[in-house]
């Protein structure tokens, strides 16, 4: 298979300036007027809502270190630690306007920020760290999209993802040259996160294997492809992530594995809003119109959370 490699790094370090056309779900909750939360049972922000899910899983109390890689505006940051003030963070993004947003919004705490590319962070690096989060970013990070017309003769960045395919094939046992597009950037990504042993991990992006079947929107059932879609974006695009293939890795090393969609994060008040924005099939305002993709983005992203068995750094 012939392959072309699809990046988003340049953009992000050279040309992004502003999260606004690519709204996130963090951001989308962020404003208290914001009519995604009267969508929802719970009408907080998404780090606060996304805290208290995830102390089902981990105990934040007994943590100390934490890591956020590509944290957008440090929307989710500023709650964890308004939540867990004890935690010592650090913040890693490769975009310098980004990172700047994460500075003005954490101001008052305690944080290091570090601007790299995740990808060249190194194993030691990341072991002190008890719990990494990458909250809808995988989809950044590059990835190998099928292409019959590509040339053989490839440049060496793209022999280099493709040469990679082989190790992670061989090394987890995953059928990945199959024919269709790979996220083999968010793979060595768990790769790396599990390799370092770290206690606790939580990843989210948008799913090609996520569906929506709920009974009350007949008109908005959708079923994803199984294999990464593209997404074309402001300067850049990016590809849903085939998350089975993250779970096999980290399966592989040993870690527990909850995986679920975002509408079990942050659950739906099924409310007359609601009802009547998902009643037709196109949206009749500009409220609808909103509320409509919130809620397809509620069932479209996935999450992950990966658990180490033994809880202990060797
Ligand atoms: C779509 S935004 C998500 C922002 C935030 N996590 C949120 O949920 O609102 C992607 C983030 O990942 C960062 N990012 C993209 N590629 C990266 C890389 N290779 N290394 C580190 N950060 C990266 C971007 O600069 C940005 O902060």
């Amino acid at each position: 298979m012939n392959y072309v490699l699809n990046t988003t790094d340049d953009y992000h370090v050279n040309a992004l300036e502003t999260l606004g056309w690519e709204l996130t779900v963090c951001n989308a909750l962020e404003p208290p007027n914001s009519p995604c939360r009267g969508a929802l049972r719970n009408p907080g922000t998404f780090g606060v809502q996304l805290f208290h899910f995830l102390k089902r899983f981990v105990p934040f109390s007994d943590l100390r270190t934490v890591l956020e890689v590509g944290g957008g505006l440090g929307y989710l940051m500023r709650d964890f630690l308004s939540l867990a003030p004890h935690l010592s963070a650090s913040m890693l993004d490769i975009s310098p306007y980004l990172l700047q947003k994460q500075k003005e919004t954490l101001a008052n705490r305690s944080v290091r920020f570090g601007r790299a590319d995740f990808l060249t962070m190194s194993i030691s690096d990341l072991k002190p760290f008890e719990l990494v989060i990458l909250n809808e970013n995988l989809g950044d990070f590059p990835t190998l999209v099928t292409d019959r017309d590509a040339r053989g003769d490839a440049d060496a960045e793209t022999r280099y993802w493709v040469d990679k395919i082989n190790d992670i094939e061989e090394e987890f046992s995953l059928d990945l040259d199959d024919g269709e597009s790979i996220n083999i950037g968010a793979l060595c990504i768990v790769e790396k996160l599990c390799g370092a042993r770290i206690p606790y991990i939580y990843l989210s992006e948008h799913s090609c294997e996520a569906s929506m079947q709920n009974p009350n929107f007949p008109r908005h059932h959708f079923q994803g492809s199984g294999k990464p879609e593209k997404i074309p974006l402001k300067g850049h695009t990016e590809y849903t992530v085939k998350f089975s293939h993250l779970v096999a890795i980290a399966r592989a090393f040993r870690y527990k594995v909850i995986r679920g969609q975002y509408v079990d994060i942050l659950p739906l008040a099924l409310n007359d809003r609601v009802r009547t924005a998902m009643r037709s099939g196109a949206p009749l305002s500009d409220e609808q119109e909103i509320l409509q993709q919130f809620i397809y983005d509620l069932y479209k992203y996935e999450y992950l959370v990966f658990i180490s068995d033994s809880l202990k750094k060797g």
